[in-house]
């Protein structure tokens, strides 16, 4: 069950004005799929389908699947949206002919995997999607640099004008650190009527040799793990290769 910021359709509606309208973090999952000269994409965990959009728009041939309908919803609403083929669901909803070059993950969205036997299984199912010598790309915050100790009030408050919408005043606490899962609330003001709607997230820190030892118990080569340009020191970002 998809948390409720990517599930309840007013959230979703306003998802991508709460994050860097720009998405420099994406630039360089669009530069690694013309380097690897990919013609199909799944993009997994793809929310409001920024990635698989942009993908789309340079000719490639994209699914994009998550399990909040919502997330999906906001996604098709997009330029480029029609050229996607959405799926709403977790990869385990793919069929098992579906087979691609590519497979991203962005946004931290690996980090909504909190058990060993969910993310260990999403890879396999990944890697039986890979064609051979497909790649998978994801990025997961690097846990030394202990982000959620500025998911505070003081801190993450912001206020977005949002076209048609009106202000809406946004803010992450801290709930709990059972380390390696961390758990936080987002809570929304809409100033136009007044609605309050809170969402609550548990996300797994994994260090590299934990991400690294689960591709590789997947049967997944570590071609690199690269830094984001975008977020210096802070990301990890797994390129992991097929070898079947
Ligand atoms: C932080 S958002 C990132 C969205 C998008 N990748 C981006 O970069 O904007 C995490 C996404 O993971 C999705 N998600 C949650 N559980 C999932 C699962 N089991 N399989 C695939 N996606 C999932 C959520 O619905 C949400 O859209």
């Amino acid at each position: 069950m998809p948390d409720k910021i990517f599930a309840d359709q007013r959230l979703a509606d306003v998802y991508d004005y709460f994050d860097s309208s720009e998405r420099p973090d994406l630039d360089p999952y669009l530069k690694l799929a013309e380097d690897f000269n990919v013609q199909t994409v799944i993009d997994l965990g793809c929310g409001t389908g920024n990635l698989a959009c942009k993908l789309a728009a340079r000719g490639k041939e994209v699914i994009g699947v998550d399990p909040a309908a919502a997330s999906l919803h906001a996604a098709k609403r997009k330029t480029y949206a029609d050229m996607v083929k959405w799926v709403n669901g977790t990869i385990a909803e793919l069929p098992d002919d579906v087979k691609t070059d590519l497979i991203t993950v962005t946004g931290n969205a690996a980090q909504v995997f909190l058990t060993d036997e969910e993310w260990l299984s999403t890879l396999r199912k990944c890697r039986s999607h890979l064609v051979r010598g497909g790649r998978l790309v994801f990025e997961v915050r690097n846990p030394e640099k202990e982000a959620w100790k500025s998911w505070q009030r003081e801190s993450s408050s912001d206020v977005i004008d949002v076209p048609e919408k009106g202000k809406i005043e946004t803010w992450s606490e801290l709930l709990d650190v059972q380390y390696p899962l961390v758990s936080f609330r987002n809570t929304f003001v809409f100033h136009s009527d007044g609605t309050v709607i809170t969402s609550e997230s548990t996300l797994r820190f994994r260090s590299k040799t934990e991400v690294i030892d689960s591709l590789s118990e997947a049967h997944l080569i570590v071609e690199d793990v690269r830094d984001a340009p975008d977020r210096p020191g802070l990301e990890f970002v797994f390129i992991a290769r097929n070898p079947d």
